[in-house]
């Protein structure tokens, strides 16, 4: 495995490379994105997995300088995975006009209304900084195939529609969530979890899944409202802060009507300090 840290560099090493996969991550990879790898190496024999902490996608009070970078064990994991390449730019490298305190990125992805919905409502401008390093990131590799992970849906559903809008050649893999026995979606804020919030933090995923057994058991009298504010209520009396629970339509994440089949059900709640997202998919 190569490690490379300009984007220069990255592209002399994939000179003659004509099926490339990228699995852009910010690092402290655990087994959610080892299974990225494994499907990127599905899709084309040179896998590139970027690792990069990207400052203009935190909020001012995020958790931008705290968040664990654990660079010696993501490589090892990363060549054991057979990954081809790592790439590990600094801010200054994917940030040209940084000065050393303010990014300077002027020019930054626009994205419609439901970048301000779900977790774009309290995390204002947080998916067009994404989108805007997974841009700069495909203009670095110039991948055939782009790999995220389900357990990101609204940010899986925002590259979708850049990629399409901006006509962009490169195609999108899905990549299921991965959890620990316990049903908790594994995520580098896991760190974050005291042992009694590690041991409570799989309510989240509980709680989503006894909602679409209601969600199934409903019959014609589904009150999707009421059900996403059982569920709230349910997640704060267990000592949950609950951002949002919302039963949304898979393909286009809009609030979910009655006759529609093909659902996704959606959260973001505190733990303490720590932050979780999670989602299940539901077919009726
Ligand atoms: P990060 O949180 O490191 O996640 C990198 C990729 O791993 C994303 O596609 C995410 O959806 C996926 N992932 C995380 N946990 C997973 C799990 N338990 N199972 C399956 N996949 C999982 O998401 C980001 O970084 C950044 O926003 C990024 C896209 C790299 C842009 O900065």
């Amino acid at each position: 495995m190569q490690t490379i840290h300009t984007i220069v560099d990255l592209r002399l090493a994939l000179q003659g490379q004509h099926s490339v996969a990228l699995v852009p991550t910010m690092g402290n990879l655990h087994a959610g994105h080892l299974d990225l790898v494994k499907l990127a190496k599905q899709q084309a024999p040179c896998v590139v997995v970027s690792i990069f902490v990207n400052p203009l996608q935190f909020g001012a009070n995020e958790d931008l300088v705290n968040y664990p970078r654990t660079l010696a064990a993501d490589c090892e994991k990363l060549q054991a995975a057979g990954a081809s390449m790592v790439f590990i730019p600094t801010v200054a490298e994917m940030y040209p006009d940084f000065d050393g305190q303010a990014l300077n990125q002027s020019i930054t992805v626009q994205l419609p209304a439901m970048a301000d919905d779900l977790c774009g409502a309290s995390r204002p401008g947080h998916f067009a900084g994404m989108a805007t390093v997974v841009l700069k990131l495909f203009n670095a590799v110039m991948p055939q195939f782009a790999v995220f992970g389900k357990k990101d849906y609204q940010q899986l559903f925002v590259l979708q529609q850049m990629v399409k809008q901006f006509n962009l050649p490169i195609a999108i893999i899905a990549a299921e969530t991965v959890r620990e026995p316990s049903g908790l979606a594994m995520s580098s804020r896991n760190g974050y979890l005291s042992q009694a919030e590690k041991s409570q933090a799989s309510q989240l995923h509980a709680e989503l899944q006894a909602l679409c057994e209601k969600i199934k058991g409903q019959g014609p009298k589904l009150d999707f409202l009421a059900l996403e504010k059982e569920t709230v209520l349910k997640l704060e009396s267990q000592g949950w802060h609950v951002d949002y629970v919302a039963i949304r339509t898979a393909s286009q994440l809009k609030p979910a009507l009655v006759h529609d089949s093909d659902l996704v059900v959606l959260a973001a709640a505190k733990l303490g300090t720590t932050r979780l997202i999670d989602n299940v998919s539901l077919k009726l």
